[in-house]
Order: C-alpha cells, then structure tokens, then sequence
C-alpha cells in the first residue's frame, strides 16, 4: 500500500533512528563524521517509515567538486528485511534523485557496495546506476573486501 510510506528528514533529535538501522543493516560501525555529514545533507538524507514504524534510511554526503559542481555519495541506504520489495529502497532512491534533478549543480550520484551483495547491485540497476569501476580491497574488516563503485548522471530539470 503505497500511501502508507513516507520520508521525513534526519535531525538532531531523530538521528538515533538513523544509529539503530544502520547496525541492522551494516557490519560497519559509522563515525560522528558519519551522522554529522548526513545531518548536513539536509533533504539529502531521509528516514521511511510504514505505517508511522521506522524501517529504512538513506543517508548522503554532499561533494564539491571543481568549478562549484557537486556529487551526491550515497553512504548508506537500506530497508528493514520484512519490508523489502515493497518499493520504499526505490522510494528513498527517487527522492534523492528528483531533488538532485531540481538543482543545476550536480553532475551525478554514486556509492559503493560490496561486490557480493547482489541484491543491492540489481536494486541500482533498475533505477539506471551502472557499475563504473571496481576497488580491490576496498573494505578492511568484511569478505569479500572488494566493492563496485556505482553511479548515475543526474540531468537538472528545472
Ligand atoms: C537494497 C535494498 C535497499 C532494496 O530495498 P527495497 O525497498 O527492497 O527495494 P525496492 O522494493 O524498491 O526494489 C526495487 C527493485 O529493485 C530490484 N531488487 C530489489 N531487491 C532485490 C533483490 N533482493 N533481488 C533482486 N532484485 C531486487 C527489483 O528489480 C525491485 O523491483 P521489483 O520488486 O518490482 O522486482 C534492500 O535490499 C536492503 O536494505 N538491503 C540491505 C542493505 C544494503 O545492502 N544496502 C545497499 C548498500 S548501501
């Protein structure tokens, strides 16, 4: 039921719903760079909840780059296991999309992901991000080490 599904922004006071999914999803403890940089994100980063329970996030790190032009890198986005295939990964994706389609400064969006984790990769993939290089060893604690960079163009529509 798609009504049911709604983003809200990630502040100060609801960041521990960011914490507490994020050990769900991820081997990885995250830093206070982490949290501080999705804060800063502002609409760049949300939170999904399903009939007003919390059970995904998005979090993104905006990046300048030369000539005032930015990327948006995807940290982390994930969705509780019994509400996956429901479209709220492709909800929160979207959102992050349209708003970086509104803005003429952002060349594209890109993230990594384990080269293991396939569904993630298919999930990328019907919303047209492709697999733009591979790192070696990327990751220092988790096996595979390996991950995909992956990335879309963002095209402004104004
Ligand atoms: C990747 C993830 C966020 C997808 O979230 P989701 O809400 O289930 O995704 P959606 O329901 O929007 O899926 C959209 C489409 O992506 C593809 N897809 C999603 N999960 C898939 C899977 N497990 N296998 C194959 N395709 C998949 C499908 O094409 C799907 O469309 P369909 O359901 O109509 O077939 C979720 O699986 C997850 O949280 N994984 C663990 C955390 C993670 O690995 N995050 C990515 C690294 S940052």
């Amino acid at each position: 039921m798609a009504e049911a599904i709604y983003l809200d922004g990630v502040r100060d006071k609801n960041v521990m719903q960011l914490k507490k999914l994020n050990t769900f999803f991820f081997p990885v403890r995250y830093n206070d760079k982490y949290y501080a940089d999705a804060i800063a994100s502002a609409d760049f980063s949300k939170l999904a909840y399903f009939s007003d329970v919390c059970v995904g996030s998005i979090a993104c790190r905006l990046e300048k780059k030369e000539g005032g032009v930015m990327s948006i890198y995807i940290m982390t986005l994930g969705v509780l296991a019994p509400y996956r295939r429901l479209g709220i990964g492709t909800k929160m994706l979207k959102h992050v999309l349209n708003l970086s389609e509104k803005q003429n400064n952002i060349s594209d969006i890109y993230l990594h992901v384990q080269t293991n984790n396939e569904d993630a990769i298919a999930f990328y993939k019907k919303s047209g991000f492709e697999i733009v290089d591979t790192i070696q060893n990327y990751y220092e604690n988790i096996s595979p080490p390996d991950c995909y960079v992956l990335r879309k163009e963002v095209h402004a529509k104004k």
